[in-house]
């Protein structure tokens, strides 16, 4: 179809819009990632967090991803933050979600037609894109940074994310923001821009071709949304509450981790100014306190700025089409039929 957003992010993926659910690890997002898929988007299955059975959160991932694939027949993709070993490759724990991954792929002939896309972040091993491309799947990598771009697509990246520091959840550490970074980035590379952080209607989307972008792709919008039954309502209506400035962002083993400032905020904040960092195991129990329990002033509510511009549930699949046809109405392009 010659849609009036195709783009070279678009017909790279085989997608009807260029419109992105990203990873939000560690929570489930299966349900989520096949409703913007269906919709013609791309849905993105998240890592469950473990705090320590790694097995189990393989397992736990695996069937994430063919819950996914049962709900939908589009493409989809998987996030995995993958961090790296001493040695430049995949850090331990990612290698496991990785081979769960390609496991699932390499027994489902079907669920490998769909499951095309590896999204990394947080880490750029050695090979990682070769690995994803010799298993015959897409590589694109979410960055920060104009020089961790460069170096992605110099590895093989097929697509980069361009993540700015209004972001949701953890942000890049070079503090730039995406009205700065998508142009540096889509000057400096030749392949597909994703534009992440802060996006929440068609204005957002119009707004990032405009930039250079090729997509969007967006956290905080999507997590409330009655697709999502996944997560406690009460996370869902932190988002909807959270206006201008209830956000901050935690430093130490988070850092810069972009979440709602709330109690487990602001001590999180006083034991990292005290010294005692908080583990990473004691992060996705405050996490999952929250996401989990509903408890969104004892646990951690990871949320972007946008939130501030959030005030109701979507349905995916109204909301994605009638985005499409905002950008495109403001952008002066022929109308998006469906
Ligand atoms: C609840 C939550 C969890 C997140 N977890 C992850 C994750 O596991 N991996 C990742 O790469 N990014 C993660 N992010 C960042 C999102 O993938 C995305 O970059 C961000 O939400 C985009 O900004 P927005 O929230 O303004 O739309 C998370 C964001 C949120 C809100």
């Amino acid at each position: 179809m010659n849609h009036p957003l195709s783009t070279a992010y678009t017909r790279l993926l085989g997608i009807d819009y260029p419109i992105v659910q990203e990873g939000m690890g560690p929570f489930s997002t299966a349900r989520l990632a096949a409703a913007v898929s269906q919709a013609g988007g791309l849905g993105t299955v998240s890592v469950p967090g473990t705090t320590g059975d790694l097995a189990a959160a393989a397992r736990e991932l695996r069937g994430d991803i063919e819950r996914c694939a049962e709900l939908t027949d589009r493409p989809f993709a998987v996030n995995i933050p993958v961090g790296h070993s001493s040695s430049g490759g995949v850090a331990a724990f990612a290698k496991v979600y990785i081979d769960e991954v390609l496991d699932a792929r390499r027994g489902d002939a079907a669920l490998a037609r769909q499951l095309r896309v590896l999204t990394t972040s947080a880490g750029f091993p050695d090979g990682i894109s070769a690995l994803a491309h010799d298993e015959g799947m897409l590589h694109q990598h979410k960055v920060g940074a104009t020089r961790h771009a460069l170096k992605a697509v110099r590895a093989g990246a097929d697509a980069i994310i361009a993540s700015g520091l209004e972001m949701g959840g953890h942000a890049p550490a070079s503090g730039m923001h995406t009205f700065v970074l998508v142009p540096n980035v889509a000057d400096a590379i030749s392949v597909p821009v994703v534009l992440s952080g802060g996006v929440r209607d068609g204005r957002g989307l119009a707004a990032a071709l405009c930039l250079g972008a090729d997509a969007v792709a967006l956290g905080t919008r999507f997590a409330a949304s009655t697709d999502n039954p996944d997560w406690h309502p009460n996370y869902c209506k932190a988002i909807l509450g959270a206006g201008e400035g209830d956000d901050g962002l935690l430093d130490g083993v988070f850092g810069p981790c972009r979440v709602l400032r709330n109690d487990a905020a602001a001590a999180v904040t006083t034991a990292t100014s005290r010294g005692s960092a908080t583990s990473s195991h004691e992060k996705i129990t405050l996490m999952r306190k929250a996401q989990i329990d509903g408890d969104v002033d004892g646990g951690l509510v990871l949320l972007g700025q946008v939130a501030s511009g959030i005030s109701d549930l979507i349905s995916v699949g109204e909301f994605i089409p009638a985005m499409a046809r905002e950008a495109a109405r403001l952008l002066g392009r022929a109308g998006v039929t469906s």
